[in-house]
């Protein structure tokens, strides 16, 4: 989806107490997952709760040029036919994954064990992320890309491997989406595929894996690390999938309420993977009221119902190793540390200059325009919080889609509007999200 249209702007405006409770969409990371796992799965599954934005609908898409058959039923109900591991058709199009890195790498990575040629594509965003983390070690499998542009980026072809090597692949960074890339390929090779990271990333693919019938086992590496092995060409078979609401999306009501004063609000059947749940501990550190009510557990993944009150934030500093288990929740943090009493420091942010935007930047520049005292020094953010933010900024989207949230979200609660130039980009995890914000009582003009 190219957002070639006109530009959508919102300004965000102070508002009074937030209260209410709501179910943000469902999870992204699963979402994608249990589409290209029940794609190359043998018989049905059934998905619920599916995030139905559209960086989840680009993956559907790509699954069913794939030869599955993926259909929709009701909302966020949906069944997948898959076509077995490495029973992939050639696609007649390119794969066009939008603004979603994560659909694109899975995708290659399941592409990667199948014999067929596949041509990959993106956005103007997509097209600027770095893709040669995922091929080195599917080449290492067997897989042959071709790109035009240099140093792996998008548009590029892709070439399954024939008989596709099993390999040890330690990863050069904590990233999901390449651990599952190389996992993604392992199903259709014979014997073990083991990747090993230095901090340990989130573990969907392992577990949903574990759930569609294939045989993975996870192990500590060193002090933060983990050594996850899979046993090649097993039987996938179609499974039942329930999608918890998504934490990263969570995030954004999250920090709202704390930062509006007066607010009290319950959040719905959040996902607690506990590798997901980094800015929930650092909120929590900095004074956050985040009491965790219910809690429940479903196909492999937990969830709760959390209910989160105004708080006095103060500022904390924040471990490097904790970046893999809040990856995506930096930016809202980052608002939250604007409202906060003191510095809070966010060290080891290297991974987010090639997010959806380079998210350092883009945070820093969201801060200043507002009014925040911000630095960046080496990869690390120092924030500046003096109790309230003056506000008045214009920000600056990137199509980038966490950094319009956080930008609305830092305007509910600062002494003037804080407008952002294009919303467009929140199509892409959490198309309800204004409307869902309003019924908090969030003011947007
Ligand atoms: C994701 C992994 C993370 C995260 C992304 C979703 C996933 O990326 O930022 O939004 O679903 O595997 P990296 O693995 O590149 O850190």
């Amino acid at each position: 989806m190219s957002h070639s249209g006109p530009k959508t702007p919102i300004e965000a405006r102070k508002s009074a107490a937030l209260s209410g409770r709501v179910r943000v969409p469902g999870d992204k990371s699963i979402s994608h997952r249990a589409l290209i796992l029940g794609a190359l799965a043998v018989g049905e599954t059934r998905i619920s709760g599916l995030l139905e934005g559209e960086d989840v609908l680009n993956t559907a898409k790509a699954m069913r040029s794939l030869g599955a058959s993926v259909e929709r039923h009701g909302e966020g109900l949906w069944t997948v036919r898959g076509v077995g591991v490495a029973g992939f058709a050639a696609p007649s199009e390119p794969l066009d994954f939008g603004n979603s890195g994560t659909g694109c790498r899975l995708a290659m990575g399941a592409v990667a064990g199948a014999p067929i040629t596949a041509r990959f594509d993106g956005d103007a965003s997509l097209r600027t992320r770095p893709m040669r983390r995922i091929l080195d070690p599917l080449e290492q499998m067997g897989a042959r890309s071709s790109h035009d542009a240099d140093g792996g980026r998008l548009p590029l072809t892709l070439e399954g491997a024939r008989a596709p090597i099993p390999i040890i692949y330690r990863t050069p960074v904590p990233s999901a989406q390449i651990k599952s890339a190389v996992l993604l390929a392992g199903l259709a090779a014979p014997g073990m595929t083991t990747v090993i990271e230095n901090e340990w990333s989130r573990d969907h693919t392992e577990r949903m894996l574990t759930h569609f019938g294939a045989e993975v086992s996870s192990k500590p590496e060193g002090v933060h690390g983990r050594r996850i092995s899979l046993k090649g060409q097993p039987e996938l078979k179609g499974a039942a999938v329930t999608v918890p609401a998504d934490p990263s999306s969570a995030a954004f009501p999250m920090v709202a309420a704390l930062v509006v004063p007066d607010s009290e609000i319950v959040l719905a059947d959040v996902m607690t993977n506990p590798l997901r749940t980094g800015l929930i501990k650092t909120l929590r550190d900095m004074g956050a009221q985040i009491d965790e009510l219910k809690t429940r557990g479903d196909a492999g993944e937990p969830m709760a119902e959390f209910r989160v009150r105004s708080s006095q934030l103060r500022g904390v500093d924040v471990p490097a190793e904790r970046a893999p288990s809040m990856i995506d929740e930096y930016l809202v943090l980052a608002v939250a540390a604007s409202f906060a009493e003191g510095t809070t420091t966010m060290r080891g942010l290297q991974e987010l200059r090639v997010k959806e935007s380079d998210r350092l930047a883009a945070t820093a520049a969201m801060l200043r325009v507002n009014g925040v005292k911000t630095e960046i020094v080496g990869d690390d953010m120092i924030i500046e919080g003096r109790g309230h933010v003056p506000g008045g900024g214009v920000v600056a989207t990137h199509m980038d889609h966490r950094i319009a949230m956080s930008a609305l979200m830092m305007g509910l609660a600062a002494d003037t509007p804080v407008k952002v130039d294009d919303t467009a980009f929140i199509a892409t995890s959490f198309p309800d999200f204004v409307p869902m914000m309003r019924k908090l009582g969030a003011e947007f003009a």
